[in-house]
């Protein structure tokens, strides 16, 4: 089977990645301006400040874009840029940026698919607690009335939260992210029940406000198991790791965040796990969260291998010596992907699209002043045949969207990763498509 007719290839980036601008024209800060001015914490102290700055480049960046060909783009809107101190005002100049973005991408007949938060909170909601303080779920509905009111004219495609996982875990856990403050797992439990709600009730502002929208979230599937020989008893194996978890890794695991997202419950095995520090959900918070969604994305880079060891016993985690990995260190996986969809789709039924997909490399630009990247070619090319194989499976995938469309700010490794397809000199802002942006315009026109 092919892809599904009308399938969308997109291209995705973050506003603090790449928008840079961090304090002009009423911007408010967010918690990313604040903790990358703690030294240390950032890969050589590097900061979102400049990052692309294609706050002051949009026009240039979506004329590269349309000659990318892609048929959409996932961009996700700065709560602070909008919303200053997070309530109350709203910045005009702030949502005129994200405004002309949407005319000038529609311009070149590029669907955008808005996310309303990838990790950018405004710092003064964090000072009151964050998503600790029980009106977060309050907050972050106002927000999102705010997004929908402005350019639900325009908008029809939102995702609320990106990568729930990463922001709770790294953020409040190891601390490698922001705002870097260390919670016991109990409060970090509260914190999801109350981005749970949030999730609903901005789901909610937006079915009310944009009737025709399509809403989703777009979990990263970090943890996708995958059986390194296509056995009966690997696969199975594959699909319950993929749908459970343990005491050590349940923040960043899909089956946490999709129960609660997709069913609104915590997953079974959480009172077990947490007993008393599991927060409570009445019936009607149950049904908020758990509204139907229109999708679901899912964010693939790598997954964890499921084998047999030479005495026949399974063995999670092991990869042959010297197998591929990406220039941040992550192994190549691509038959992660097929068994990510896979498992998924059989557990839930939910179309979805990939939100994000791609690998970080050393790229440099060469004498003759190209940027060649085959290996990540090499990787996209793998990834979408695995996707292939899921849609011919009978997964329902609406489309694929590569991470990133440019270089950019790689949260702690700071500009040292370079995840784009196109280059970015950040010492002039100079933009180069690498090899793989040609490739993938290829893909575009040919499938
Ligand atoms: C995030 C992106 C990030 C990418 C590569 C995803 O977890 O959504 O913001 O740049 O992975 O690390």
């Amino acid at each position: 089977m092919d892809w599904k007719k009308d399938f969308i290839w997109g291209t995705a980036t973050s506003s603090y990645q790449i928008e840079g601008a961090a304090y002009e024209d009423g911007k408010g800060l967010s918690v990313w301006d604040v903790f990358t001015k703690e030294s240390g914490r950032i890969y050589e102290d590097h900061t979102g400040e400049v990052a692309c700055d294609h706050y002051h480049r949009m026009k240039e960046d979506v004329a590269l874009l349309a000659e990318l060909g892609v048929g959409a783009y996932r961009f996700s809107v700065s709560w602070p840029r909008v919303m200053p101190h997070g309530t109350g005002e709203v910045n005009e100049k702030g949502l005129q940026f994200y405004s002309d973005l949407v005319d000038e991408l529609l311009r070149h007949h590029i669907t955008p698919y808005v996310t309303l938060f990838h990790w950018d909170f405004p710092n003064e909601l964090e000072m009151q607690g964050g998503w600790l303080n029980p009106s977060s779920p309050e907050w972050f509905a106002s927000y999102t009335e705010i997004v929908a009111n402005a350019f639900g004219d325009r908008v029809k495609y939102y995702i609320t939260f990106n990568e729930p996982q990463i922001f709770t875990w790294l953020g409040y856990d190891t601390c490698t992210h922001a705002p870097g403050i260390k919670y016991p797992a109990g409060r970090i439990l509260a914190m999801c029940r109350n981005i749970a709600l949030a999730h609903g009730m901005s789901v909610m502002k937006l079915r009310e406000l944009v009737p025709d929208c399509r809403v989703g979230y777009a979990p990263t599937c970090g943890n996708a198991y995958w059986p390194v020989e296509e056995t009966k008893i690997l696969a199975a194996k594959a699909k319950e790791l993929q749908n459970s978890f343990g005491s050590d890794d349940w923040i960043r695991s899909s089956a946490f965040w999709n129960e609660l997202f997709l069913k609104g419950r915590f997953h079974e095995k959480c009172r077990d796990l947490f007993g008393t520090d599991l927060p409570e959900l009445t019936d009607k918070e149950r049904l908020l969260i758990g509204q139907p969604l229109d999708f679901c994305g899912m964010n693939i880079y790598q997954g964890t291998s499921v084998s047999f060891s030479d005495t026949g016993e399974l063995v999670i985690g092991k990869l042959p010596v010297g197998h591929g990995k990406t220039g941040i260190g992550w192994p190549i996986t691509p038959k992660a992907m097929y068994w990510a969809v896979k498992n998924f789709y059989d557990t839930y039924h939910l179309p979805l699209y990939i939100t994000e997909n791609g690998m970080s490399a050393l790229d440099v630009i060469s004498l003759d002043g190209q940027v060649y990247d085959p290996c990540r070619i090499d990787y996209l090319a793998r990834h979408l045949s695995e996707l292939k194989r899921a849609v011919s499976d009978g997964a329902e995938v609406e489309g694929y969207f590569i991470w990133s469309f440019l270089d950019n700010f790689e949260w702690d490794k700071g500009y040292d990763d370079r995840f784009g397809i196109v280059y970015v000199d950040y010492e002039t802002q100079r933009r180069i498509p690498k090899d793989s942006f040609y490739w993938y315009q290829n893909v575009i026109k040919s499938e």
